[in-house]
C-alpha cells in the first residue's frame, strides 16, 4: 500500500473526522514489540500502549496468528446463538476474579453501563426499587457515555452534557467519613477504581479501601470496582481490588483484555447474577468470536496457562510484578534528582510522575526524544507500558526522562 504523507493524513482528518481529540503530531504506521514507527520511519519507545491496551506489545505473532485463524473460521454470529469461546473466556475470568459470571461488551464505558444497570436491576428484583443511587469518588473516571459520565467526577467532562443521571454523590478518596455518610438505604452501589488512572494515577488510600469494604459489607450496598485501566495484570495483580481483599459484586474490565481488539466485560457475582434475566441487557457484538478468541489468548499469556484456574503468579502478570518494582525504583531515582518531580505514584507498570508544573512540555519533549508517555490530571506524566517491558526498556525510558526533566526545569 502506498503511504500518504503525514501532512496529507492530518489534513484529511482535519476536514472529515469529528474533532473530539487533541492529537499529538505523530502518524503511527506500524509497531514491533515495545516500539512504534511513524510515517517517516522513526522508532518510538512505547510507554503508553494505546492508553493501557496493547499489553503484549505490537505486532505480536501469536496474537496475530489466532486472530487470522479465527477470521478464516468464523468472526461473528451475534448473541442469538452459542459459539464455543464465550463460555471459556467467562470461566477464565471467573477463576481469576472470583466473580461467577461475565457479560461481554466492546469497551470500558459499555462495561460500566452494564454494571450500573445490573446494580439497579439487583435492587429492583429485591423489591427495593428506591435503591437507585450511586456513590463514586472524586478524581474517578469511568468513560464518556451518559451513564459512565454520570459516575465520573470531572466537571470539565460532565458540564456540557447535563442533565446526567441523577442521584450520584461524589466523595473525596481522602475522606472515609464522607463515604460513610454518603451511603444510605437508597444507594445501589459504591463505585471506585482501585487505582485511579485518568485522575492522575492515584492509589486509593488504604483507609478508604478498608472503609469502602466495611460500608459495603455492613449495609449490603453493592461494590463496583472499575478495573478497566488498573485490572488484568497492570499492577501485578490479576485485579487490583485483590490487593485490598475486596469482594466486589461488579467489576468492569476493558483495555488489556483484548490487547488491541476491542473487548469489554462486566463481571458479576452470583447474588447479582441471580437477579438478571434474559432481555435485561444485550449488545450485537459483545463476546463475538474474534473478541473472545483474542481475549482467551491474552489471558493465556498473562497467566502462563490455558487452564481456568485462580492465578498462580505465572505468565506476564508475574513479569509485571518483578519489572514493576524495578520501574518504581528507577522513577524514585528521578524524583531524587529533579525538584520538579513532586512524587511518584502507582504500582506495577501503571505509574505517574506527579510534577510541580504542567506535564505537557515533558510529554512533548519526551516524544521528540523518541519516548511516548502521556499527560493526565494536568501535572502528571502517566506511563502504561506494554507488559512485556524489560529492565533495559525502563532504563532507556528513564534516561530520556532524566534529560527532558533537566531541560524543562532549566
Ligand atoms: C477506569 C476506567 N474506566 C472506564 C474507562 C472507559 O473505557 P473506554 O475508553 O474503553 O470506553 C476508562 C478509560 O480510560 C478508564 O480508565
Amino acid at each position: 500500500m502506498n503511504m500518504p504523507s503525514a501532512t496529507v493524513i492530518q489534513d484529511l482528518e482535519s476536514r472529515h473526522v469529528l474533532q473530539t481529540y487533541k492529537r499529538q503530531p505523530l502518524v503511527l504506521v506500524r509497531g514491533r514489540g515495545m516500539h512504534l514507527y511513524d510515517s517517516d520511519g522513526r522508532g518510538h519507545l512505547d510507554f503508553i500502549s494505546g492508553i493501557g491496551v496493547t499489553v503484549l506489545g505490537h505486532g505480536h505473532e501469536g496474537l496475530a496468528t489466532v486472530i487470522a485463524d479465527q477470521a478464516q473460521t468464523l468472526l461473528h454470529t451475534s448473541n442469538l446463538y452459542y459459539h464455543p469461546l464465550q463460555g471459556q473466556l467467562a470461566a477464565r475470568l471467573a477463576a481469576l476474579s472470583g466473580l461467577e459470571r461475565a457479560f461481554f461488551c466492546n469497551s470500558g464505558a459499555e462495561a460500566m453501563e452494564a454494571c450500573l444497570k445490573f446494580a439497579r436491576r439487583y435492587w429492583y428484583s429485591q423489591g427495593r426499587s428506591q435503591r437507585t443511587r450511586f456513590v463514586a469518588l472524586e478524581h474517578g473516571f469511568s468513560g464518556r457515555t451518559l451513564g459512565a459520565l454520570s459516575v465520573t467526577a470531572n466537571p470539565h467532562y460532565r458540564e456540557p452534557f447535563g442533565p446526567l443521571i441523577p442521584g450520584v454523590t461524589f466523595v473525596s478518596p481522602d475522606d472515609p467519613s464522607a463515604l460513610r455518610a454518603a451511603v444510605t438505604d437508597e444507594t445501589a452501589a459504591i463505585i471506585a477504581e482501585p487505582l485511579q488512572g485518568e485522575g492522575g494515577v492515584r492509589p486509593l488510600p488504604e483507609v478508604m479501601a478498608a472503609t469502602i469494604a466495611d460500608v459495603a459489607r455492613a449495609t449490603g450496598t453493592l461494590l463496583l470496582a472499575d478495573e478497566v485501566q488498573c485490572g488484568l495484570g497492570r499492577t501485578g495483580w490479576p485485579f487490583h481490588f485483590q490487593s485490598f481483599n475486596w469482594q466486589p459484586d461488579l467489576v468492569t474490565v476493558g483495555k488489556a483484555i483484548g490487547a488491541g481488539v476491542p473487548v469489554g466485560a462486566a463481571l458479576v457475582s452470583g447474588r447479582v447474577a441471580a437477579q438478571i434475566a434474559a432481555g435485561d441487557h444485550g449488545t450485537t457484538y459483545g463476546g463475538n468470536l474474534l473478541a473472545t478468541r483474542a481475549a482467551l489468548y491474552v489471558i493465556e499469556q498473562l497467566t502462563g496457562t490455558t487452564d481456568a484456574v485462580p492465578y498462580a503468579h505465572g505468565g506476564l502478570i508475574g513479569h509485571v510484578r518483578e519489572v514493576g518494582q524495578y520501574f518504581g525504583e528507577q522513577l524514585e531515582g528521578l524524583r531524587e534528582r529533579h525538584a520538579i518531580v513532586d512524587h511518584v505514584r502507582g504500582a506495577g507498570v501503571m505509574r505517574g510522575l506527579a510534577l510541580t508544573i504542567d506535564a505537557q512540555p515533558v510529554v512533548d519533549r519526551a516524544r521528540e526524544a523518541g519516548l511516548l508517555v502521556n499527560r493526565t490530571a494536568e501535572c502528571v506524566v502517566r506511563m502504561l507500558p506494554p507488559f512485556i517491558v524489560s529492565t533495559d526498556d525502563i532504563d532507556a525510558a528513564v534516561a530520556i526522562l532524566d534529560r527532558v526533566l533537566t531541560e524543562v526545569a532549566a
